[in-house]
């Protein structure tokens, strides 16, 4: 029997659930703060990710799905979406003018990752970028949504961990002090370390190895080393968290492993996904765009990962709120004729319901309604039909009554 790709799932059923509830909540809040969606192809040319993403970065170094296809183009089943929202947004020129464009997208993301909880080679996220504004003012609105986006899906205890990770022109001090660091230790080092000091000694920061974080003990730290701007906008930013009530743990080692970041650099971890695992990562890359071919535009986002986030919300409420909350089952030929009418008139006025087509007897439709964990069944049988009622049972608490078909509507939408 044929399996799915190992690290690439179906999802359907309670997950999905979640999956569309998050969804849904995701287009009513960003659409509240005024970004509009952008979707990209999965595919991309190589060079989009290797001159964003990174060659120092493990994405671009051992995770990414690229192949040459049959015209001989080297291409790559896209690893994040940032990268493509930029080259999509210089390609229509939709960065020309001096106004501010904020986009989102929903989608597909693809890493041959080592499988753990919460972690797939098909994955899904969620991310919002918001273009043309340097201001830390714009990363607290970008955080305020955010954070709105998870209060609304009923997510609490959240901390997000700040950092800054400067800008190419006070990254060399910082550098120095870090080189001569490690050079007093190298030998505490993994093997990858050593090559990181020398591509991107930023990365040294990020190594998983416990015994690399256990050498870093006492390292020189970025934000002592930036330049006066840099340094002002970082200490804004903090101050508007505060005056905001995000709350906020500033983690002199978070770097990210994507290397167009300069500045801010945020995480959120959960405690609910075991230890090395975020929920969403983002922050500031303000020569990204221009670095790609398009206008200088600084540039600010992030994005969630939606299986995590699913995971996460499960664990914390059970299951997703329902899609169907009614079913209404008819009983005999008649019935099943007026069934139909009767659910079109309900749908036509925006009520939820399924509708048993099988036929066959009460006893094995109940059981299957009950099954599908729904609030209310309505029950229409000749009897019903005479007397112009139908029988409505609340699953919950067993209890019966009779409503009539006038009311089914209203009461329906009500319950
Ligand atoms: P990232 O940290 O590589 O950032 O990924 C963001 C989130 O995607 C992670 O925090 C995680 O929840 C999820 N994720 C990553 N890899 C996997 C995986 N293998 N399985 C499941 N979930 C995963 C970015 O991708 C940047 N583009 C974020 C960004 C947007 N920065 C600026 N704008």
């Amino acid at each position: 029997m044929a399996q799915s790709v190992k690290g690439m799932r179906d999802l359907f059923g309670a997950e999905l659930r979640w999956f569309q509830h998050i969804e849904e909540t995701a287009r009513r809040v960003f659409g509240r703060h005024g970004y509009g969606e952008i979707r990209t192809p999965i595919l991309e040319e190589l060079d989009v990710f290797k001159r964003s993403v990174g060659e120092s970065s493990d994405i671009v170094n051992k995770e990414m799905y690229e192949f040459t296809d049959k015209g001989g183009r080297q291409v790559v089943m896209r690893p994040e979406n940032t990268a493509g929202v930029v080259r999509a947004a210089i390609q229509h020129k939709l960065l020309t003018s001096n106004d501010p464009v904020l986009f989102y997208y929903i989608g597909q993301q693809f890493r041959y990752e080592r499988m753990q909880t919460g972690r797939y080679r098909q994955f899904w996220q969620i991310g919002a970028e918001s273009f043309g504004v340097a201001t830390p003012e714009s990363e607290a609105e970008s955080l305020l949504m955010l954070h709105g986006f998870l209060t609304e899906l009923g997510l609490k205890h959240l901390v997000f961990s700040i950092n800054s990770v400067g800008t190419p022109e006070s990254r060399p001090a910082f550098h120095a002090a870090f080189r001569a660091f490690f050079a007093a230790r190298e030998a505490q080092f993994c093997e990858d370390c050593h090559r990181r000091i020398e591509t991107n000694p930023l990365r040294v920061l990020d190594c998983k190895n416990e015994r690399c974080q256990a050498a870093l003990e006492g390292h020189p730290v970025i934000t002592d080393h930036l330049d006066e701007a840099s340094a002002k906008h970082h200490a804004r930013l903090k101050a508007l968290l505060t005056e905001l009530g995000i709350p906020f743990k500033e983690d002199p080692r978070l770097v990210r492993g994507l290397d167009y970041y300069t500045r801010t650099a945020f995480e959120v971890l959960s405690s609910d996904l075991g230890a090395q695992s975020a929920l969403l990562g983002g922050g500031r890359y303000d020569l990204l765009v221009k670095h790609l071919g398009g206008p200088d535009v600084p540039a600010f986002g992030w994005a969630i990962g939606l299986d995590r986030l699913a995971m996460v919300l499960q664990q914390v409420h059970g299951e997703a709120p329902r899609e169907v909350p009614a079913v209404l089952i008819p009983l005999g030929d008649r019935a099943a004729t007026e069934a139909l009418k009767l659910a079109r008139t309900l749908w036509e006025a925006g009520v939820a319901l399924q509708l048993e087509t099988r036929g066959g007897a009460l006893k094995k439709a109940m059981a299957s309604a009950n099954r599908m964990g729904v609030q209310t069944v309505l029950i229409l049988g000749d009897g019903e039909l005479d007397g112009g009622t139908v029988t409505v049972k609340h699953m919950a608490t067993g209890e019966q009554e009779s409503w009539s078909l006038e009311e089914v509507a209203t009461r329906l939408a009500k319950s």
